[in-house]
């Protein structure tokens, strides 16, 4: 059969012209039409599309969420983050403990007020919420952090090795959209009690992971932190969960943080009626 040289393909809105497996050409139409079509109508440093919409037909959240959310919300205001801040050596426009618009502070504080003895967190990146969910960890607690790069080998990593010598800080690189590195970790995963995914936010690798989450038999059913709920990609994740949860975006990163009552009961959102339609 010849082979073919040119090549014309258009997945996802990215048309691309190929001369014998290499690009000639990349041009990613569908953002640079939308920005056309729908321009920002106000200036800011970042901008991302999204979507709002009803929630009386999505799920409610719980009485559970509720009651870790409020004081969660009153220590984030309170805590400091200075160790974190001082850590960051890449440039950011604001310190890790910029708050409300960034997460670290409500996640150090949904720790303070869980005290939970097992996080799990995937996507560690440069470790920074990693280091703040170890923060008012109990003693015996431990945040066991999952990515595909190790820390060592992450550009800009504010972690050191001391960081890990007590124990209450693990990682592993794995990928736990894979069932069977699941299956390794299951006994682990059994116990967590808060997981923070903070990982591809493309929407392919979000679903994968939930989708084994729900086959772990946890021994207390977790709370859930999904980063970049508002984002594009995310949208549709975050609107399938179908346990009680909580946009908390105006108190946690402003691309979106969303907190799950994972296999948790929804209030009843009108006293006498369903949490769910
Ligand atoms: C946005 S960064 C995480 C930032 C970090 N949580 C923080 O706040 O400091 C996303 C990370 O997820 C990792 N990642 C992507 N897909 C993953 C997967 N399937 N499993 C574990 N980590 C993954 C990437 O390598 C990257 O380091």
């Amino acid at each position: 059969m010849k082979r073919r040289q040119v090549e014309i393909r258009d997945p996802d809105g990215v048309f691309r012209i190929r001369w014998r497996g290499r690009d000639l050409l990349r041009w990613s139409w569908k953002p640079q039409l939308l920005r056309r079509v729908l321009p920002a109508p106000f200036v800011a440093r970042h901008v991302e599309y999204s979507l709002i919409a009803s929630t009386d037909d999505d799920v409610q959240p719980s009485e559970r969420l509720l009651n870790i959310v409020l004081p969660a919300l009153q220590q984030a205001a309170n805590l400091r983050l200075d160790d974190l801040d001082r850590r960051v050596s890449v440039n950011l426009s604001y310190p890790p403990s910029w708050w409300p618009g960034e997460h670290y502070r409500l996640l150090a504080a949904l720790v303070a007020i869980m005290q939970p003895r097992c996080v799990v967190e995937i996507g560690t990146a440069a470790g920074m919420s990693a280091l703040a969910l170890k923060q008012f960890l109990p003693p015996d607690g431990q945040v066991v952090t999952f990515d595909l790069i190790s820390w060592q080998k992450y550009p800009g990593a504010c972690l050191t090795e001391k960081d890990f010598a007590d124990h209450r800080l693990i990682q592993y690189t794995d990928d736990l959209c894979d069932p069977n590195a699941m299956q390794r970790y299951h006994a682990l995963l059994c116990q967590a009690e808060l997981i923070f995914v903070d990982a591809a936010k493309d929407g392919i690798m979000e679903p994968k992971f939930l989708a084994n989450l729900r086959q772990v038999g946890f021994v207390k059913p977790p709370l859930l932190i999904l980063d970049d709920i508002r984002v594009w990609t995310m949208l549709k994740v975050w609107r399938e969960i179908p346990y009680p949860k909580f946009d908390l975006t105006s108190f946690g990163h402003w691309t979106g943080t969303g907190l799950v009552d994972w296999l948790g009961t929804p209030w009843e959102s009108v006293p006498g009626t369903k949490g769910t339609r």
